[in-house]
């Protein structure tokens, strides 16, 4: 969901941002016109997400599945000829999977810890990076499994790098204990086409000499996200959904919304007979509430909750089937998603159960 009062500011600007006489998606991206646009939304990620003075923020396209190669190929890609180096992965689910099946082109995977075992309901605990480790890489929250890192990982020197697509400016997160961050800003910040990364100074320019010009944090760095066109709605839209976050409290204040709003959920899921979380309650997410129907029998299952699809989307609450690679159900409760939507789900979650007979 994107916030009402985005969608509302957006569509009274569409005509006209800032004076300009035009809509964001006419500008040039190298006009006095839009300049001002991302810099004011860099400007307020910087704010909002406390980011240090000694990283930059790059506005990237290729969505947050690009980064699956440009991390490996610049934080330690080696010449042509060169023998590989070595990364720490730990594999939560289905993006950092992905995540690890990509960075095997460009680098040796140590898979430091899985949690493949119990179908990936939990965090595994961290193993300290190892001395050859160029870089340690976790899924902060895990979107499909709906699980979440509650504690940042130690890896002293070794620079820790994080998705954060499902959970970006969702709570706080301290920057300054990761060298690399990124997350596709469809999830929390806006529509799909922009991936921001988050990146220290000194990790921006050991590219090897091979690496595709537009694949290159360097040039991206240099030139301001403004190496080539930039997705300048898509980065428009996304300072409306901060100035959004902003005027409503900020970071601290969206934590205590999202803890409360989860909070609803997971209780009502806890205390029903016919539904359960899958997930281990230390590691739960607060963005991606995954549930399933508490019977053994597949097609019992599959039948139920067809049926409470159904039912849910006559009430207006959709999008609410798991991943078409895991099943069950599942909901994300994104930033923008009010407490009211969550309260709706919960009343309909008790009726279905009430109107299910017990076997
Ligand atoms: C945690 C995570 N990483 C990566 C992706 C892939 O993002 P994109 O489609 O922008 O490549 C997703 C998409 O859902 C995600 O949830």
């Amino acid at each position: 969901m994107l916030p009402q009062d985005v969608l509302e500011r957006a569509a009274a600007e569409m005509l006209d941002v800032n004076n300009t006489g035009q809509s964001a998606m006419e500008m040039s991206h190298r006009s006095g016109d839009f300049l001002p646009v991302i810099e004011k939304t860099e400007s307020l990620l910087r704010e909002i997400l406390a980011i240090p003075d000694n990283y930059r923020v790059l506005f990237l396209q290729g969505g947050a599945m690009m980064q699956f190669a440009m991390i490996p190929i610049n934080i330690a890609g080696v010449s042509l000829g060169g023998a590989r180096k070595t990364a720490s992965y730990i594999d939560t689910g289905v993006w950092a999977s992905k995540a690890i099946d990509e960075a095997g082109k460009y680098v040796k995977v140590r898979v430091a810890a899985s949690s493949k075992d119990k179908n990936y309901t939990y965090i595994p605990d961290a193993p300290a990076p190892q001395a050859d480790d160029a870089y340690y890489y976790i899924c902060y929250n895990n979107t499909i499994f709906g699980t979440k890192w509650q504690v940042i990982p130690e890896t002293g020197n070794t620079p820790l790098i994080a998705d954060v697509s499902s959970c970006i400016a969702s709570e706080p997160l301290d920057v300054s204990r990761f060298g690399l961050l990124f997350a596709g800003a469809q999830k929390n910040l806006g529509p799909a086409g922009c991936t921001i990364v988050i990146i220290r100074d000194d990790l921006i320019g050991a590219a090897p000499e091979w690496t595709p010009a537009m694949l290159r944090y360097d040039i991206f760095a240099k030139e301001k996200s403004l190496f080539n066109t930039p997705p300048c709605y898509c980065i428009y839209m996304i300072g409306l959904v901060l100035d959004w976050v902003k005027s409503t409290g900020g970071i601290d204040a969206m934590a205590e919304r999202n803890r409360k709003k989860a909070a609803l959920l997971y209780d009502c899921l806890d205390a029903s007979r016919l539904f359960r979380s899958p997930v281990e309650k230390s590691c739960r997410s607060l963005m991606n509430v995954t549930f399933v129907i508490n019977d053994d029998d597949a097609e019992k299952r599959g039948a139920l909750e067809k049926l409470f699809l159904r039912g849910a989307s006559e009430r207006g609450l959709v999008n609410l089937a798991g991943h078409r690679l895991v099943g069950g159900l599942r909901a994300s409760i994104y930033n923008a998603m009010p407490r009211e939507g969550v309260e709706a789900l919960v009343s309909f979650i008790k009726q279905f159960e009430k109107n299910t007979p017990r076997v």
